[in-house]
C-alpha cells in the first residue's frame, strides 16, 4: 500500500500567510501540519509516500526532504497547477500502479492516526473507503448522502444546499478501480477535477464504496480559525519540559515547553505554552493555547490563544489574543503623536483594532 499526500494548492483561504509560503506548513504546536499527516502515515505502516506539489514545491522538499527522517521513502509529483484533487490522482498514476493507496489532503489533521482505517480498508478491500463527519455547516466540504441502510449513494461537492450534514474528511482510501474514475471524469462547475466525482462514479458503476463515521477529531486547517483550534488541541498533549533558561522573577505555570536557547525572564507564561529555540520572552504574559515559534520576541506584551511565526517579534503592545502572526512580522506601538495607527500589511491582511 502507498499513500498520495496532497500539497499543491494556492492556499488562498490562509492568506496572506500563504502569500509567502505552503499552507501545509503553517506550524501546529510549532511543527507543520503536514508533519503530523506524515507521521499518522508511517504509524498505519505505510512507507513509500507520493507527495503532491505545485509552485510550493521547493519549501515542501526543504521541509520534508527524502522522508528518512519520517522513516518514509518520499516521491515528489510535480502537478502544474491545482486542477483538483482528482486531477492529483491522474498525474499519480504512474507512481500509484496498481496498488491500493491512501489519499491525505496535506492540510488536514486527524486526531487519534488513521491505523484502524487502514486496517479496515485492507481487511475488508472495498473499491474506495471514504471518512465522513458532522458538521455545522457542511457548505465548504464534500457532502455525502446516505441511504436507510448507511450506505452512500451520491456525493456533492461544495453545494449550496447540502442534503445532510456528512462532510467529507480529507483521507480517503483507494484500490486502483479509481484510476478508470478519474479517467472519465470532466471538470466541475469551479473548474477542477472532483475527487467526490470519481467516488461517485464508482458508486454509479456499481463498485463497492464503504463509509466510515469518525467521531474523533479533525479538522480542515484551511482557516486561520481552525488552525487555532487545531493547534489548542495539540497542546493539550504537550508535556512540560525547559531546555532554555527561566530567570528567578518568571513563573511557569501548567505544561510549558521552553526550547533550547529560549529565555523567559520577568515573565509569566500560563501552559500550555510552546516556546521554540532562541525565542525570548520578557516582562510579558504568555497565556494559554500558544504556540511561539523559534527565534521570536515577546517583550512587555501580553499574548494567549495565538500562534507565533519564526522571527516575528511582538514588543509594548498590551493584549493580543485569538492572532496569528506571520514569519518576521514586527508588531510594535505606534509613537504617541499623532494619535494613529500606523501599518505596513501585506495583500488580504486582517487586522482588528481594539478601541
Ligand atoms: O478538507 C476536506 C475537504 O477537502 C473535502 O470535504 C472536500 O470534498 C475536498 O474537495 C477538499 O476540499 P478543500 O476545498 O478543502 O480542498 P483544497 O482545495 O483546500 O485542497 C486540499 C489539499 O489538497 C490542500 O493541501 C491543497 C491540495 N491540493 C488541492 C488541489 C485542488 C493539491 O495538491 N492539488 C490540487 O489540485
Amino acid at each position: 500500500m502507498k499513500a498520495l499526500v496532497l500539497a499543491g494548492g494556492s492556499g488562498s483561504r490562509m492568506r496572506p500567510i500563504t502569500h509567502s509560503f505552503a499552507k501545509q506548513l503553517v506550524p501546529v504546536a510549532n511543527k507543520p501540519v503536514l508533519f503530523y499527516g506524515l507521521e499518522a502515515i508511517r504509524n498505519a505502516g505505510i512507507r513509500e509516500v507520493g507527495i503532491v506539489v505545485g509552485a510550493t514545491e521547493p519549501e515542501i522538499r526543504d521541509a520534508v526532504g527524502d522522508g528518512s527522517r519520517f522513516g518514509l521513502e518520499v516521491t515528489y509529483l510535480r502537478q502544474d497547477a491545482p486542477r483538483g484533487l482528482a486531477h492529483a490522482v491522474l498525474i499519480a498514476r504512474e507512481y500509484l500502479g496498481d496498488d491500493d493507496f491512501v489519499m491525505y489532503l496535506g492540510d488536514n489533521f486527524i486526531v487519534g492516526g488513521i491505523d484502524d482505517l487502514v486496517d479496515r480498508f485492507r481487511r475488508e478491500r472495498p473499491h474506495a473507503q471514504i471518512l465522513l463527519t458532522k458538521v455545522a455547516d457542511p457548505r465548504p466540504f464534500g457532502v455525502a448522502e446516505l441511504d436507510a441502510d448507511g450506505r452512500v449513494v451520491r456525493l456533492e461537492e461544495k453545494p449550496e444546499r447540502p442534503r445532510s450534514d456528512l462532510a467529507l474528511v480529507g483521507v480517503y482510501l483507494f484500490g486502483p478501480a479509481v484510476h478508470e474514475a478519474v479517467a472519465a471524469l470532466r471538470p466541475s462547475r469551479r473548474n477542477e477535477l472532483e475527487i467526490t466525482d470519481a467516488v461517485q462514479w464508482l458508486i454509479d458503476r456499481g463498485h463497492r464504496v464503504e463509509s466510515t463515521l469518525v467521531s474523533g477529531y479533525w479538522k480542515d486547517t484551511g482557516n486561520v480559525a481552525d488552525m487555532l483550534e487545531v493547534n489548542r488541541l495539540v497542546l493539550e498533549g504537550l508535556e512540560p519540559s525547559v531546555d532554555g533558561e527561566v530567570d528567578e522573577a518568571s513563573e511557569l505555570i501548567g505544561r510549558v515547553e521552553v526550547g533550547p536557547g529560549a529565555r523567559v525572564l520577568g515573565s509569566r507564561v500560563v501552559g500550555p505554552v510552546v516556546l521554540g529555540p532562541g525565542s525570548l520572552v520578557r516582562d510579558s504574559y504568555v497565556g494559554p493555547f500558544t504556540s511561539i515559534d523559534r527565534d521570536c520576541a515577546v517583550i512587555g506584551s501580553e499574548i494567549e490563544y495565538s500562534i507565533v511565526l519564526r522571527g516575528a517579534r511582538i514588543d509594548g503592545v498590551g493584549r493580543i489574543e485569538s492572532s496569528l502572526i506571520g514569519r518576521e512580522a514586527r508588531v510594535v506601538p505606534a509613537p504617541r503623536v499623532p494619535n494613529a495607527h500606523r501599518l505596513v500589511l501585506g495583500d488580504h491582511s486582517r487586522v482588528q483594532i481594539s478601541r
